[in-house]
Formats: structure tokens, sequence, C-alpha cells
């Protein structure tokens, strides 16, 4: 998703983790993604077809965190579900839309595949996307609460367009991811999925600002 193979590897961060976006076709998924990757909102952007992926580098504490987020269709015929979309998966975004109660229904199918396929640490963030569309609202609020407090995940209503609580959202997967990952640091299986970076490199919002300005081009 804009992401030539030299900034893949250029600038050097503690951590990589992998995580994936994952929810009905429609909802905002590719939205989300690259609003928080490159502060970018489509209004006419095409369904997913395969698998795309972005990264962001985020400070946690005293860690610099390189987040690659794999992003696939919503749309069963252009899925390019394998295990290997989940394979060292350490977080996930799962998207509905708060105006399609259908997408709402259909989270069930989605944890589902998420505790078959899925680490069983993964943080899962469980996001109701497009706040901005309050008018045509048809899942409340409360609800989408009350399911992530039952399945023991987090919660977050978002909004691509307006840019409102993106951040936080992916944010707060990625300190979480940190805060299990580190708990577990000795665990064999934690040092298989998370891939250290060697070094560090400071980043400011200035530089922040100026790698997602860089990226406004590239599709
Ligand atoms: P698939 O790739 O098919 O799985 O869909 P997706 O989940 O990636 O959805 P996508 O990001 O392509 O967005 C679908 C449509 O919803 C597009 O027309 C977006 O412009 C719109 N959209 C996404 N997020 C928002 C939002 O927060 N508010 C509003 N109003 N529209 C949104
Ligand atoms: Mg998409």
């Amino acid at each position: 998703m804009g992401m030539t193979m030299a900034d893949a590897f250029d600038d050097e961060c503690d951590y990589l983790f992998k995580a994936v976006m994952i929810g009905d076709s429609g909802v905002g998924k590719t939205n989300l993604l690259s609003m928080f990757s490159r502060g970018e909102f489509r209004l006419d952007s095409k369904p997913t077809i395969g698998v795309e992926f972005a990264y962001r580098n985020v400070r946690v504490g005293d860690k610099l965190i390189k987040a690659q987020i794999w992003d696939t269709a919503g749309q069963e015929r252009f899925r390019a579900i394998t295990s290997s979309y989940y394979r060292g998966a350490l977080g996930a975004l799962l998207v509905y839309d708060i105006t399609r109660r259908a997408t709402f229904e259909n989270l069930k199918k989605w944890l589902r595949e998420l505790r078959e396929l899925g680490d069983s640490q993964m943080v899962i963030m469980l996001v109701g996307n497009k706040s901005d569309l309050g008018h045509k609202r048809n899942v409340n609020e409360e609800e989408g609460r009350m399911l992530a407090e039952q399945e023991g995940i987090f919660f977050m209503e978002t909004s691509a367009f307006e840019n409102t609580n993106v951040e936080e959202a992916f944010v707060q997967m990625i300190t979480q991811i940190h805060q299990v990952t580190s708990q577990k640091s000795l665990d064999a299986k934690v040092t298989e999925t998370t891939a250290p970076c060697a070094g560090q490199i400071i980043l400011n919002v200035d530089e922040v600002s100026a790698t997602k300005k860089a990226g406004c081009c590239s599709q």
C-alpha cells in the first residue's frame, strides 16, 4: 500500500509487530488504515482485492515499534485468507459499520475465525466505524461496548472520514501488544512472532507528518 521495499527496512526500531484488519466489506478497514498510516481518506475507495499492508512507527514508552498492518478484502470472493494472513499477528482491528446492523451481527463469524486461526494471546480491538453518520446509526455504542466486554476485547467508535479516534484505536492496540509481549518476553513464542529491529531512531511529530505527506501520492 504505497510502501516500497526500501521503506520497509530503512528506519530502525526495537520491535516489529504484525496486526490484521478484519470485518465485512465496506465497513472502512482500508480507509482506517490509510488514515492511520498516511493521513488519507477516500470517499470513492474500491473494495480491497487480496492482501495489502502498511507500516507506521509508534513510540511506546522508550521503545520504537514498527507496526506492520495487513488489510484484506471483506468480500469472500476477494479474500486471500489462509492461515498465513493471521500467522504471527499479535493484534487485530475487528471493524463493523455502525450504520449497517448486518456488519455487527457478522462479528460472531469474524470472532470465530479469529479464535480459530489467530494466536490465543492476540490483542483484539473492536471498532465501530463511521461515527460521523450518527443520523443513520443502527447499532448503539452501548451494544458495541457490551459485546467487547463479553468477549474480553477492547472497544472504540471511530470515524475514518473525520479522523476521530483512528490514531487512538491503533495506538491502544499497539500499546496492549507491547504490554503482552513485554510480560511474556521470556516466552519463546513471542520471540518468534516479534522481529527485533536493530538500533533506534527518534521520531518527532514533524517527522511523522513529513512521512505521511511523502506517502500521499502513492497507492
Ligand atoms: P473491503 O475492502 O471491501 O473489505 O471494504 P473496506 O472495509 O476496506 O471499506 P473501505 O475502507 O473501502 O470503505 C468503504 C466505503 O465506506 C468507502 O466509500 C469509504 O469512503 C466509506 N467510509 C469508510 N470509513 C468511513 C467513515 O468513517 N465515515 C464515512 N462516512 N464513510 C466511510
Ligand atoms: Mg478494503
